[in-house]
């Protein structure tokens, strides 16, 4: 039985420690396994964390300083990770089928055993760059201060594994945005939200064809659209409560669902103000009723609770949501501090990409069609399923592109690895919604709807993917690739 809400008090995922650390980098470790735990009070469900733990423990990186990652699987599938919002090599980037093999005995060997035959053979993996048990993933930083996250991409099964519980931060720091007197520590706390469905005995409720996840991919047919739970979780706790002191918060919220979108608002009509989009500060600050968050979305944002008195409760609720989904957690100002001081006027400097700038431009359509696997109509990219040796984009390695990406049938989240875009225009008018400013890599497109992008392609060359991050549609194969040449 799902808890009343509030009666849970908001976990922090706990930040990771580096094992080493030398002159230009950070070593940590991470074994991905298998854990009991208690989400819903006096029940167990059993998840798939990194560490055991959902969400995954933190990772902060100060910018310019090489983070290197081992991560060791020890779940009984094959595992990907991909740092979402990462300037990565395309070889540490989580290409979907450059997976890491079970470590255990009991699934690894991977050519003799069959378990990992099958795995080989259902994923598809012959060309993919695989490895057995661990894998060492390289991330350079050297990008801004943003708020990232790193999660499974496994090909044909990240909705099941994320659903698991295979997510957590990645922050990245820098000196610029230190000295502008944000609140921190305490006051600087990341929010993941995400909806479960949870069977009858605690379990995570995930509607695969093949539960074992090895072969065939994909959900039953009534889930095509998307997985959808009726149970709120913020970083793993239903319907949290977390007390503050009547001062102002920085809220790093992630909206790590698989198909759910929300539309926030708080008590009161308090107001979010939002510094930062997904990939860093914003050049100034912008004051929101309301937030619409898509899946894979971050916004970086300011609350003050400073007008409020000791004992007042604030409910953070999700607009968008009916029967407890239109509530995600509640705010307790509990005692009184001293505050930070203002948000400063200015962020940072973003730099704004100009249209004179474009050297190609390129359209996209989102839709379902076009092609068939294992009885299903697939979504695909220009009436294409993703196929890993196909490749939709070819873009040169310092450029600016416009592409226009279109959506049909049902809202898709398009999201590009690799290159930072800005929008220019949706929905064929030249505005764009106050949520869309400055630098993404993941953005909404309503219904029928349409979003016009100036994307760079810096940093690397070689092959990444560009998809739908509602993983479903994501596993049912709307992704295709670009080759930065
Ligand atoms: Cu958040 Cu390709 O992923
Ligand atoms: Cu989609």
């Amino acid at each position: 039985e799902l808890p009343q809400p509030f009666t849970v008090s908001l976990p922090i995922p706990e930040v990771l420690e580096p094992t080493r650390k030398d002159a230009d980098t950070d070593f940590y470790q991470i074994t991905q396994r298998a854990a009991d735990l208690e989400i819903i009070p006096g029940t167990t469900t059993q998840v798939w964390g990194y560490k055991g733990t959902v969400p995954g423990p933190t990772l902060i990186s100060q910018r310019g300083r090489r983070t290197v990652v081992t991560h060791r699987n020890e779940l009984p599938v094959p595992v990907v990770v991909h740092l979402h919002g990462g300037v990565t090599a395309p070889e540490h980037d989580g290409y979907p089928t450059d997976v890491i093999f079970p470590a255990s005995s009991d699934h690894g060997d991977h050519g003799t055993h069959d378990d990992a035959a099958d795995f080989e053979h259902s994923d598809h993996l012959a060309s993919g760059d695989t490895s057995d048990g661990e894998r060492e993933y390289v991330y350079d930083m050297d990008q801004p201060a943003a708020t990232l996250w790193y999660h499974d991409h496994r090909m044909d099964f990240t909705g099941p594994q994320v659903y698991r519980g295979l997510a957590g931060f990645h922050l990245i720091h820098d000196d610029a945005e230190d000295a502008l007197g944000l609140p921190t520590g305490d006051r600087d706390i990341p929010l993941m939200i995400m909806d479960r469905a949870f069977a009858a005995d605690g379990s995570f409720f995930y509607p695969s064809v093949d539960p074992d996840l090895v072969d065939p991919p994909g959900v039953e047919s009534e889930y095509m659209s998307g997985v959808l739970g009726d149970c709120i979780l913020v970083n793993g706790a239903p319907w949290p409560e977390l007390e503050v002191s009547n001062t102002k918060y920085r809220f790093r919220i992630l909206n790590a669902s698989n198909a759910r979108r929300y539309r926030l608002n708080l008590d009161g009509g308090l107001p979010f103000v939002q510094i930062g989009s997904d990939l860093g500060l914003l050049e100034a600050p912008i004051e929101h009723g309301t937030l619409d968050i898509a899946q894979a979305e971050r916004f970086d944002v300011v609350v003050d609770f400073s007008g409020l008195d000791i004992g007042e409760e604030v409910t953070l609720h999700n607009q968008h949501g009916a029967d407890g989904t239109d509530v995600i957690m509640r705010f307790k100002v509990t005692r009184q501090e001293e505050d930070s001081g203002p948000i400063p006027e200015r962020l940072a400097e973003v730099e704004i990409l100009s249209e004179d700038d474009v050297v190609a431009e390129r359209e996209f359509v989102f839709a379902r069609g076009g092609a068939q696997a294992h009885g299903m109509t697939l979504w695909t990219v220009n009436n294409q399923a993703f196929d890993p040796d196909t490749i939709l984009a070819d873009p040169k390695l310092g450029t600016v592109e416009r592409w226009r990406i279109r959506g049909l049938d049902v809202e898709h989240p398009f999201h590009i690895h690799l290159a930072p875009f800005q929008v220019i225009g949706q929905d064929r008018q030249q505005s764009v919604s106050s949520f869309n400013h400055g630098w993404k890599d993941t953005v909404s497109m309503d219904t029928g709807g349409q979003v016009d992008l100036l994307v760079r392609f810096d940093g690397y060359r070689g092959k990444y993917v560009f998809h739908c991050h509602n993983l479903e549609h994501e596993d049912m194969m709307m992704m295709a690739n670009f080759e930065v040449v």
